[in-house]
């Protein structure tokens, strides 16, 4: 295995080829982008806490029997990823309320839903990811009637496995999004989980530990990642 050529370079993230055609090395920048790349900073170590994280994550959810895209760790901050067909759809599940559900609906922040709630939005920065619904999805063919059951039961079931995580190391997994993607015709999680693309609080303060500390400039983004891999038991050298 070998680093082959940068395929792709995200706000976060690059792709490379390696010498498996059905594999993909994905690396963890220190990038960090919030509203569609419109703010933008250099977080030093954050490449390396996501990656551990994210690796930690996909194997509890691969323990409970979610298939991932998940292969392994090869080094501070790069994972060895199934190269998916992605669907270009994000899946968005919220336990209690915060972000843009409180712009559209004018509701306060911290509202328990019950129960959660879903919601699709399509991934293009440029149109700001515009929430869509199932109809949407099946007119423009993003996927089938097949898929979207696929996502949204997957999404449920990393929710009934992380909300206990989270909780049990005494943080509420307020909202997170995902992504899936084709792997010979099969729907496999892909993507991250990572708290730069989920809702954390602390259980007992609501003190956010998560983006949002970059999103509204609370500070500390790093150090908050870090306590939460820490709670999670996660060693991060
Ligand atoms: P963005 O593209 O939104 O700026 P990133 O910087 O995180 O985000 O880049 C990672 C990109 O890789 C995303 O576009 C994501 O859809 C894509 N991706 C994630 N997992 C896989 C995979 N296993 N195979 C192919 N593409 C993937
Ligand atoms: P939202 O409140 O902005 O709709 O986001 C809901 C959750 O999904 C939040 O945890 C952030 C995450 N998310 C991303 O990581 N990237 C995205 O492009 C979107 C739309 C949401
Ligand atoms: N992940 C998106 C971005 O990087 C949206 C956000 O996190 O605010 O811009």
């Amino acid at each position: 295995m070998h680093t082959g050529t940068p395929i792709y370079s995200g706000k976060a993230k690059t792709l490379y080829t390696t010498d498996d055609p059905d594999k993909l090395i994905m690396g963890f920048r220190d990038d960090t982008s919030a509203f569609d790349g419109r703010k933008l900073a250099q977080l030093s170590r954050k490449g390396k806490i996501n990656n551990r994280f994210n690796a930690f994550i996909m194997a509890k959810l691969a323990e409970a029997g979610i298939p991932t895209h998940f292969e392994h760790l090869l080094s501070d901050t790069e994972s060895l990823v199934k190269k998916l067909h992605m669907i270009p759809i994000e899946c968005v599940v919220r336990n209690l309320t915060a972000g843009s559900v409180c712009r559209r609906l004018g509701v306060k922040e911290g509202i328990a839903l019950d129960p959660p709630t879903f919601e699709f939005f399509l991934k293009n920065d440029e149109l700001h990811d515009p929430m869509v619904n199932d109809y949407l999805i099946r007119s423009f063919n993003w996927a089938s009637d097949a898929d979207i059951a696929r996502m949204k039961e997957l999404t449920f079931r990393v929710n009934a496995v992380l909300k206990d995580l989270f909780f049990a190391a005494g943080i509420l997994l307020v909202d997170y999004k995902l992504e899936f993607g084709r792997y010979h015709n099969e729907v496999v999680l892909g993507d991250e989980f990572t708290p730069d693309g989920c809702r954390l609080w602390d259980a007992a303060t609501r003190e956010k530990l998560d983006k949002d500390r970059f999103r509204q400039d609370l500070g500390g983004v790093v150090e908050a990642y870090e306590e939460v891999a820490r709670r999670l038991g996660i060693g991060i050298q």
